[in-house]
C-alpha cells in the first residue's frame, strides 16, 4: 500500500530517496517524509505528494549517506502532517518506516500508554516505535534485539526500514506480509517496498521471506529470522528494465499502457506458443499438469481487475476445458469457510501478487489440500513464491494504478491455460486449436488497429465528460468486458457505473435509463447478437444513449446506435481481448478531460497490501 526505499553506503542519500519515492509514488500518495543520517537523525514529512514533499524540504539539511523515505496511503489515522512517516519514538532512539496495519495496535497501545508513553499521532507505526524503544532500554538490548523481540509481540502485516539513532551505521528492515527488497551494490544497499526504485543502481536483489529480518551496513547484509535463526541471502537477479518504468513520450502511465498492449500480449505467449508446432508449452506448469488435467473443479480468486481477469477464465475453462469453475473474490473466499477439496485446483490472479487477501486466499487454500497456481505479473512477489506453480504475465511493469496491460496479460494467460487443458482432456480438437493459436497471434496486430482510432474515443469522451452515471451492458464473454469498463471508469474519473449482463437490465437498472445515461454495450457478433440488438433497443426506446462496441463493417447496431467503436472480428472467446481497449481509451479520455489524477486516482494505491 505504502512505498518505501532505503538507502546506506557512500552516495548522498537523499537523492537516490527522494527518486525512489517517485517512482513507487503509484503505492500511496497522501503523505510523505523521509529521514537522512550524519551525525544526527533529520526527518522532513508532510501531507501531499512527493512534489509537496520536495517543497517542503527545499533548503533543509539533507546531509548523510544514510536514508528512509516513505509515501503513505492512510490506513490509521487521517493523511496529515502528523501522521506522515518516518515515526520518531517517544525519546528519539527509533525512527520508522511502515507499510502494513498492526491489528493488536490498540492493545499495545494502552499497555504503553501505562508505561507512560504518549502518543502523537493516530498511527499504529507510533506505536511500534514505542514498543520497539521500550524493550529497547528497559532490557538494555541491542536495536536488532529489541525490533526482533517488539515483532514477536505484534499480530498484523509489515514491511518497516528502521534507523536507531545509537547505531546510525545500520538500518533494519523487517517483513511480514508486506513486500521488501533489498538491491545489493558496491559498499551500498538499497532498500525498498518493491524493485522499481532499485533497478537503476543494481540487479542483484534478495527478496525477503516472512518473518524476515535484515540487518544492513553500507558492507554487509545479515539475514535472519524473527526467532534469531541466521540465514543465507538467496541473490536473483532483475529482469527488470529502468526503460520500463519511464512514462516516455505519453501523458500518463495508464496511457503509455494501454498503447503497450500489442506488446505486452505477445510478450506473454513469446516462446510459450509455436506456431510451427502448434503447441502451446507453460513451463511453469509442467509438474502439475497431470492434477491441473484432471481437476474436479477450478476455482479462480482474485480481486478488481483481476477478478473481472477471473470471470473471463470462468467462461474460457468451461468451454474448452468442460471443468466446472467457480470464480470467487478473495476477501469473501477467506472469511467464509470455503469448501475446497483435495482434487480442486486453486488459480489465484494477481498483478502485483502482493494483494493481501489473495495471498491469504492463497494460503488457505494450500491448507486445505488444493493445488494452487498462481497467474501474476511481478516475478519474484509473494504469491508466485507461495504457490506451487504458475504462469508469469510478461506484461511488464504496470505503474497506472487502473490496470490495463495486465487484464488483457491476464486473460492472454487464462486462455493459453485453458486450451491446453481442453486440448490435453481431448475436448478441444486438432483443427480448432489450430485455429485458436492462428487467432491468438493475430490479437495484437488487431490491438494495433483498434488503437489506431484514439481520435474517436477521444471525441466521444468528450460529449459524455459531464455524465453523472454511466451503465456498461455484455453478454458471455463481454459481461466481465462490462464490468470492467464500469471499473476503470469509476476508479479514474469519479463518475458512477455499473456493469451488468445485458439480460439482467430489465430485472431493474432499465429503470435508470433516460436521456441523460450512457449506455456502453458491447456487442460483436456472436450466438447472442439478435438479443443483443434488441437489448440496445430497449435502451433506446426509453431514450438512453447508447455507445456499441461492435465488429468492424456491423450494420445492424450502427444503425441504432447513436455511437460505435469498431474492432476486428475473431473467435468469440478471444474478442475480449479486443473489446476492452476502446473502454480503456473511453474512460482515459474522460478522465482527463475531468482533469482527474489518471495515474493516481483519489483514494486508492496500486498494489492492496493490507486486508
Ligand atoms: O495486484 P492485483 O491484481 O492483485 O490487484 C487487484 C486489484 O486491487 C486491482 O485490480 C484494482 O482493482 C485496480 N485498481 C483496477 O484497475
Amino acid at each position: 500500500m505504502c512505498g518505501i526505499v532505503g538507502y546506506i553506503g557512500k552516495k548522498p542519500a537523499y537523492p537516490v530517496i527522494i527518486n525512489g519515492l517517485k517512482k513507487l509514488e503509484y503505492r500511496g500518495y497522501d503523505s510523505a517524509g523521509i529521514s537522512v543520517v550524519d551525525d544526527k537523525v533529520k526527518t522532513y514529512k508532510c501531507k501531499g505528494k512527493i512534489a509537496d514533499l520536495e517543497k517542503h524540504i527545499k533548503g533543509k539539511d539533507l546531509n548523510g549517506v544514510i536514508g528512509i523515505g516513505h509515501t503513505r496511503w492512510a490506513t490509521h489515522g487521517e493523511p496529515n502532517d502528523t501522521n506522515a512517516h518516518p515515526h520518531k519514538s517517544q525519546h528519539g532512539h527509533f525512527i520508522i518506516i511502515h507499510n502494513g496495519i498492526i491489528e493488536n495496535y490498540a492493545r499495545l497501545k494502552n499497555k504503553l500508554t501505562e508505561k507512560g508513553y504518549k502518543f502523537n499521532t493516530e498511527t499504529d507505526t507510533e506505536v511500534l516505535a514505542n514498543l520497539i524503544e521500550h524493550i529497547y532500554l528497559k532490557g538494555k538490548v541491542s536495536a536488532e534485539q529489541a525490533v526482533r523481540l517488539a515483532l514477536r509481540k505484534v499480530i498484523g502485516a509489515y514491511g518497516l526500514v528502521i534507523i536507531c539513532a545509537d547505531e546510525p551505521e545500520q538500518l533494519i528492515a523487517a517483513r511480514k506480509g508486506s513486500p521488501l527488497v533489498i538491491g545489493i551494490g558496491e559498499d551500498e544497499y538499497f532498500i525498498a517496498s518493491d524493485a522499481t526504485p532499485i533497478v537503476e543502481y543494481t540487479k542483484s536483489v534478495v527478496y525477503l521471506n516472512d518473518n524476515n529480518i535484515a540487518i544492513v551496513t553500507k558492507s554487509e547484509l545479515s539475514l535472519k529470522t524473527i526467532g534469531n535463526n541466521i540465514l543465507t541471502p538467496k541473490i536473483q537477479i532483475l529482469d527488470l528494465d529502468i526503460g520500463e518504468i519511464d512514462k516516455g513520450d505519453f501523458e500518463h502511465f495508464m496511457l503509455k499502457e494501454i498503447f503497450e498492449q500489442p506488446r505486452s500480449i505477445q510478450d506473454t505467449f513469446r516462446g510459450r506458443i509455436s506456431r510451427e508446432r502448434n503447441t502451446i508449452h507453460l513451463g511453469g506448469l509442467h509438474k502439475v499438469m497431470p492434477k491441473l488435467v484432471n481437476a474436479r473443479r477450478i476455482i479462480i480468486i482474485g480481486c478488481g481487475t483481476s477478478w473481472h481477469a477471473a470471470l473471463i477464465g470462468e467462461y474460457l475453462f468451461e468451454e474448452f476445458a468442460r471443468i466446472p469453475v467457480e470464480v470467487e473474490y478473495a476477501s469473501e473466499f477467506r472469511y467464509r469457510n470455503p469448501v475446497i477439496h483435495i482434487d480442486d485446483v486453486v488459480i489465484v490472479i494477481s498483478q502485483s501478487g502482493e494483494t493481501a487477501d489473495t495471498l491469504a486466499a492463497v494460503n488457505q487454500a494450500r491448507e486445505a489440500g488444493a493445488l494452487v497456481l498462481g497467474i501474476c505479473n511481478v516475478a519474484g512477489s509473494s504469491i508466485p513464491r507461495e504457490t506451487q506453480g504458475g504462469v508469469y504475465t510478461h506484461a511488464g511493469p504496470e505503474i497506472g494504478v487502473a490496470s490495463t496491460k495486465a487484464f488483457t496479460a491476464q486473460v492472454t494467460v487464462l486462455t493459453m491455460m485453458a486450451m491446453l487443458i481442453g486440448k490435453k482432456r481431448f475436448i478441444l480438437d486438432e483443427k480448432k486449436y489450430e485455429k485458436f493459436i492462428t487467432e491468438l497471434l493475430r490479437i495484437p496486430s488487431k490491438i494495433e488497429e483498434i488503437l489506431k482510432n484514439n481520435d474517436l474515443y477521444k471525441k466521444i469522451a468528450g460529449l459524455y465528460v459531464n455524465s453523472n452515471n454511466f451503465i456498461y451492458l455484455g453478454r458471455g464473454y463481454f459481461f466481465p468486458v462490462a464490468l470492467e469498463g464500469a471499473l476503470k471508469l469509476k476508479e479514474i474519473s469519479y463518475i458512477h457505473a455499473e456493469g451488468y449482463p445485458a439480460a439482467e437490465m430489465k430485472h431493474g437498472p432499465i429503470a435508470l435509463i433516460d436521456e441523460n445515461m450512457p449506455v456502453v454495450v458491447i456487442a460483436p457478433q456472436d450466438d447472442s447478437y439478435e438479443k443483443i440488438v434488441s437489448n440496445i433497443q430497449e435502451v433506446k426506446a426509453r431514450g438512453g444513449i447508447v455507445i456499441a462496441v461492435v465488429n468492424k463493417g456491423d450494420k445492424t447496431i450502427s444503425e441504432i446506435a447513436d455511437h460505435v467503436f469498431e474492432v476486428p472480428s475473431t473467435v468469440l472467446a478471444l474478442a475480449p481481448l479486443l473489446t476492452v481497449i476502446p473502454l480503456q481509451l473511453l474512460s482515459y479520455h474522460i478522465a482527463v478531460k475531468r482533469s482527474c489524477n489518471v495515474d493516481q486516482p483519489r483514494n486508492l494505491a496500486k498494489s492492496v497490501t493490507v486486508e
